[in-house]
């Protein structure tokens, strides 16, 4: 036998040494919510440990995201008021705006803020777009979306990130943006989106749960690879900067795909679903919550992910601080 893999595996230093996937801080994002009001700082039931922050104690909470050694956050809103346009998320004075206010006045460049560009946390019908009838009128919905990706940027966002499903939203967004002299932020597009029992939890969360029917018609079937490449393909030439896979567990065969067939960085979305599986598992004691986490984020990194979005991101970067992944 002259080829002997054990001889790689021998000691921790080898290990180390020889590892292929190395996991940097850098690429981590950390998803948080943020609602109305005052003086909240509440658990969400379906994701122990994850909190929604009124604007006043949005500081703390990013002040403890930069102590673990994560500087960006994308945000999502949970508006007091929905109505059938999904008004305020485009409103100058909406949750998201006001959070990014806040943020950039606090954190000055500090924090990278980025958001989330939708309209079902803020349609009464929860859905993410203007309906005709029963069905998400695309192109009318194009013109709010871009318009609140606007406004994000006219409050401080260093990027947006489109999670609707729309055709043709990166590059009205791209369009809406330039026009108003905001040719440097980036789109990261959630560009391989599947229509997911993964998103169970954010719903719960956000309270953005379809009234009736389901997100389909947008979202993708999860039986389709190609369709997904072609997603890809169309947002890198609608203008996308960043790729963005989701969920990412059950769809790491999609970030590989991305990573092989495009040239720009992909980043992959571990969703809420994952985050409660994991709560949920480790609770009942029937798996091993750190070890697991570490698993998870190393087998998205070595598909191919630049950037991992997870709920896990402060555990993830102390994990690397203690050199347990990386
Ligand atoms: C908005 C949006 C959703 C998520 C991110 N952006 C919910 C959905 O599409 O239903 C899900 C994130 C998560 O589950 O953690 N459209």
């Amino acid at each position: 036998m002259n080829i002997r893999p054990r001889r790689l595996r021998g000691s921790e230093i080898m290990r180390k040494m020889v590892r292929e996937t190395r996991i940097d801080k850098s690429s981590l994002i950390y998803p948080i919510f943020v609602k109305e009001g005052t003086g909240i700082k509440e658990e969400i039931a379906t994701m122990p440990g994850q909190y929604r922050y009124s604007v006043d104690r949005l500081p703390k909470a990013l002040e403890e995201l930069l102590d673990a050694g994560v500087n960006k956050v994308m945000f999502f809103g949970i508006p007091d008021v929905k109505d059938e346009v999904g008004s305020q998320a485009y409103a100058s004075d909406g949750i998201v705006q006001k959070a990014l206010e806040k943020a950039k006045a606090e954190f000055q460049g500090d924090m990278y803020l980025i958001t989330d560009v939708c309209m079902c946390e803020y349609t009464s019908h929860g859905h993410c777009g203007v309906l005709c009838g029963h069905e998400v009128e695309n192109d009318k919905t194009l013109e709010l979306l871009a318009k609140t990706a606007l406004s994000h940027v006219q409050a401080g966002a260093d990027m947006v990130a489109p999670s609707d499903m729309m055709d043709g939203r990166v590059r009205a967004i791209r369009s809406l943006l330039d026009r108003n002299g905001h040719k440097e932020i980036p789109i990261m597009s959630y560009a391989v989106k599947y229509a997911s029992a993964f998103y169970g939890p954010f719903r719960d969360a956000a309270g953005s749960a379809p009234s009736f029917g389901d997100r389909k018609s947008y979202q993708m079937d999860f039986h389709n690879r190609r369709e997904g490449l072609k997603e890809a393909l169309l947002d890198v030439e609608e203008g996308a900067d960043i790729l963005m896979v989701k969920p990412a567990m059950s769809y790491l065969d999609m970030v590989r795909e991305v990573k092989d067939r495009t040239q720009i960085p992909v980043a992959a979305y571990s969703v809420s679903g994952e985050y409660a599986m994991v709560k949920a598992g480790a609770k009942l004691g029937y798996i091993e919550e750190d070890r697991i986490i570490c698993e998870m984020a190393a087998s998205a990194y070595r598909a191919g992910t630049d950037i991992y979005l997870t709920y896990f991101a402060k555990e993830i970067a102390r994990f690397i601080e203690e050199g347990r992944i990386g």
